[in-house]
């Protein structure tokens, strides 16, 4: 099918994006550089990349729309996980390239898989059952103590669909209320987390693969806020998160990058969960990597050589840029931002609402804390908060 869907016009193949959001903005980015034609199918026309990009067809992730779309593309990948795997699978049968494949979507989607799948292969996950009722929680809290994590099995991000039960009463008034919402849950032990770390690979179908240097994902409350790269972290653990991250690459079968969520327990390493795209934990490979984890991304679903992923400098922090309290728009702010030295700002052209992702900043340099202190002033420049960080606004 690659070869037969190449644009008229340049001989570059087609990828199609299922979703717009920002994951998709920054691909189409990565996308014009490498000369690969991007078409995606937004949920709106107002979507990050939907207001950018040159192809744009308009309608939901699901359905006939998925199926008209898949048509006119050499390969079909995604933004998201609010696709249907079982179409997926479909389009598969009928010779449509979907990188990753419907299985491994089916997998991403799903966290209560993910828990059954990791263990069964033997990777380092951590204590975990399904939940039919309230006595399974109260059961796992008596099992492995309190607290415990009950997580929505399904759609959960940015921390919601993840609740933390200090006792059987909280239990109860969880499962009360995520029934009524027909949210299916699964239980883990509270892990006594010292680190949250991500490892991402890009893979091709044959199974080339490689890994990025393992990143820090500073976390508060459920929403990733900074990376820093590489993680402060020794270098045999370093090293074995990598190998992990290649290894459930490998023996999922991945195509496309892989995002991997670790915990850092001492010097061991538990697996949070995984998303088969890029993911927000990639978000400094951009000017941090040799190769972005959007290019690479490309460069795997098309089955074309990979890219390495050689850090650009010793230190790269990234700040999430989150809406502030008063719903202002970050842009009004860009000017003061780019007054500090070596801060990259990347907008992603959404409305503007208090705690929505819409934007980071990178900044490198030769040491950390510095490399930190850099993004973040700016980050907080676009959000009107310069003055909280000692800047004079
Ligand atoms: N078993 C656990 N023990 C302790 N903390 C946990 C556990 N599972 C999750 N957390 C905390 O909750 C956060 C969100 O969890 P998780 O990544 O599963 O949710 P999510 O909403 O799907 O996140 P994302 O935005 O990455 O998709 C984690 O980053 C971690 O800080
Ligand atoms: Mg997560």
């Amino acid at each position: 099918m690659l070869a037969s869907m190449t644009s008229v016009a340049t001989g570059a193949p087609t990828v199609g994006i299922v979703g717009a959001g920002q994951l998709a903005r920054m691909t189409y980015q990565a996308s014009i550089s490498l000369g690969v034609r991007v078409r995606l199918l937004a949920a709106s026309a107002a979507d990050s990349a939907a207001v950018v990009a040159s192809d744009v067809a308009v309608g939901p992730p699901t359905g006939p729309a998925v199926d008209r779309f898949a048509e006119g593309c050499d390969v079909l990948t995604f933004d998201h996980e609010l696709v249907d795997a079982d179409q997926l699978a479909c389009l598969e049968a009928s010779g449509s390239a979907v990188r990753p494949s419907a299985d491994v979507v089916a997998l991403a989607q799903d966290k209560r898989r993910q828990r059954a799948q990791l263990g069964t292969l033997g990777f380092p996950i951590p204590p975990h059952a399904p939940v039919r009722d309230a006595s399974d929680l109260v059961a796992f809290g008596a099992e492995h103590g309190w607290p415990i994590v009950a997580k929505a099995r399904r759609g959960g991000y940015d921390g919601r669909g993840v609740w933390v039960l200090d006792g059987p009463e909280a239990a109860t008034a969880l499962v009360e209320h995520t029934a009524a919402s027909g949210i299916e849950l699964l239980v883990e032990a509270h892990v006594p987390i010292e680190q949250e770390l991500a490892v991402l690979v890009a893979r091709r179908p044959g199974g080339q693969a490689v890994v990025y240097p393992v990143v820090e994902t500073v976390q508060q409350d459920g929403i990733c806020r900074e990376l820093l790269a590489p993680a402060p972290v020794a270098p045999e653990l370093a090293a074995a998160a990598r190998e992990l991250g290649l290894g459930i690459a490998e023996a999922i079968g991945v195509v496309g990058v892989l995002a991997v969520e670790l915990f850092r327990v001492g010097d061991r390493l538990v697996v949070n969960e995984l998303a088969a795209r890029p993911h927000n934990s990639g978000h400094s490979t951009i000017e941090g990597c040799a190769t972005s984890q959007f290019e690479n991304h490309l460069r795997a679903v098309l089955d074309w050589p990979l890219g390495a992923t050689t850090p650009a400098a010793p230190a790269v922090a990234t700040v999430n840029v989150l809406g502030s309290a008063d719903g202002g728009d970050p842009v009004a702010n860009l000017p003061a931002a780019l007054e500090i030295e070596g801060a990259h700002v990347h907008l992603y052209g959404k409305a503007a609402r208090p705690g929505r992702k819409l934007g980071h900043v990178t900044a490198l340099g030769q040491d950390l804390d510095e490399t930190r202190a850099r993004a973040r002033r700016a980050a907080a420049l676009l959000v009107g908060r310069g003055a909280a960080v000692g800047i004079p606004t």
